[in-house]
């Protein structure tokens, strides 16, 4: 390994990257290509917000990794640079309570924390309120991955308060919009009809990429990531189809940096097919990875007695966990609702002798691999 620029090897000081960081989760994209109908329907609802008045809200739904938080960023960031609404992106999936968004909230507004002591909800919201009607603000709220906070229960308090605010506190202004990628839930259904009779949004709706979209959008991100002639345009497709699997943009990126990674690895100055193959085996897992690292102790501990004990029935699975964590019937199932609906595990109903109908549960991938990514 010489460092010989014909021989196609690289020396110590080389890399195969020209900017590794492109690569990584939380980049946000210069060119945001092939959304420009869903751009342009977020724009019109929250454009009342710049004259001053409360937008239109809204209910963005699409299929993971398909660019819903990217849109939602890019127009925030506008928003703020070029007028004076306060706009608020939550992540629910760390913030899953109505007094954990409200917090998030109250440090947008005030750029400091919430007492940490604890003062009550209404006490929270109003000081937010009061504050925005003092600066004459129009505040918008994105809750993205808004599906926890239905996980949790939260979902319509939440939106309860947030849709309400401008009666509860005459002269605020907020507009909402909500981000789901679970596309098994029915958000309007499952609110209170409390909540349903006040919240009518306009949808956006993003649908997975195709091939051709896909090959596009990662071949401008290889460009910027990867030297030149680092990745051709056969492997670069190979790329593309692998991610077309699950049309999840996510996997596309992961497999681009650890092809770059096995490549460098050989000491190669390009990605061959077998790089990106190698890499695909740990790509194709980014949806679950994402889906447990937002998951409480006790959820990750059922997750792993599960794994344990794989396509067992519920009730075998329950002492196992109980035995485990010292936690009843009752949280046990709650958490087995969650999981199932994060596409964690499947439940299904079977006939068992004698003793009716019994859940079955499994996970939805090899249980070591889930039990890799969770120690
Ligand atoms: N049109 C696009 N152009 C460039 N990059 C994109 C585009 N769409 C998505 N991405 C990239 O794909 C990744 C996933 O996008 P994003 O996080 O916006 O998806 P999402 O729809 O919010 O997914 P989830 O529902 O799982 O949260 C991000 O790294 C983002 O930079
Ligand atoms: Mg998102």
């Amino acid at each position: 390994m010489t460092g010989d620029p014909d021989d196609g090897m690289l020396s110590w000081d080389e890399s195969v990257f020209r900017d590794e960081h492109v690569f990584e989760i939380d980049y946000i994209p210069e060119t945001f290509k092939h959304r420009e109908s869903q751009l342009e329907s977020l724009k019109y609802a929250l454009r009342p917000a710049v004259r001053g008045s409360r937008p239109l809200n809204t209910m963005v739904r699409g299929p993971p990794g398909t660019g819903k938080t990217t849109a939602v960023q890019k127009l925030f960031g506008e928003l703020s640079a070029q007028t004076d609404v306060r706009t608020v992106r939550v992540n629910c999936q760390v913030d899953s309570t109505r007094y954990a968004v409200f917090s998030r909230l109250f440090e947008s507004v005030f750029d400091y924390e919430p007492p940490s002591s604890g003062i009550s909800f209404k006490k929270l919201f109003g000081q937010i309120t009061d504050r925005l009607v003092e600066d004459d603000e129009v505040l918008v709220v994105a809750l993205d991955d808004v599906n926890y906070l239905f996980y949790e229960n939260e979902a319509s308090d939440t939106l309860y308060s947030l849709l309400r605010a401008h009666e509860a506190h005459s002269g605020a202004r907020i507009g909402v919009i909500v981000v789901s990628s679970d596309l098994s839930l029915d958000v309007i259904e499952e609110l209170d009809s409390r909540v349903q009779s006040v919240f009518r949004p306009e949808e956006v709706y993003f649908p997975v990429y195709d091939t051709t979209e896909i090959y596009d959008i990662l071949r401008e991100r290889a460009d910027r990531g990867f030297h030149e002639g680092v990745i051709d345009r056969p492997e670069l497709e190979r790329v593309a189809e692998l991610t077309g699997e699950s049309g999840d943009l996510r996997v596309g990126i992961d497999l681009l940096r650890r092809a770059g990674l096995n490549a460098e690895m050989r000491a190669s100055r390009t990605v061959a097919e077998e790089d990106v193959e190698d890499a695909y085996e740990k790509s194709k897992f980014v949806h679950l990875s994402r889906s447990l690292r937002g998951l409480s102790d006790s959820e990750r501990a059922l997750v792993e007695t599960l794994a344990e004990h794989d396509g067992k029935r519920a009730g075998e699975v329950y002492e196992a966990f109980h035995e485990a964590t010292d936690l009843g019937y009752t949280r046990y199932s709650e958490i087995i609702n969650k999981l199932d609906q994060l596409g964690v595990i499947e439940a299904e109903y079977a006939e068992v002798e004698g003793r009716g109908r019994s859940r079955e549960l499994s996970l939805a991938y090899d249980p070591d691999a889930v039990l890799d990514r969770l120690r």
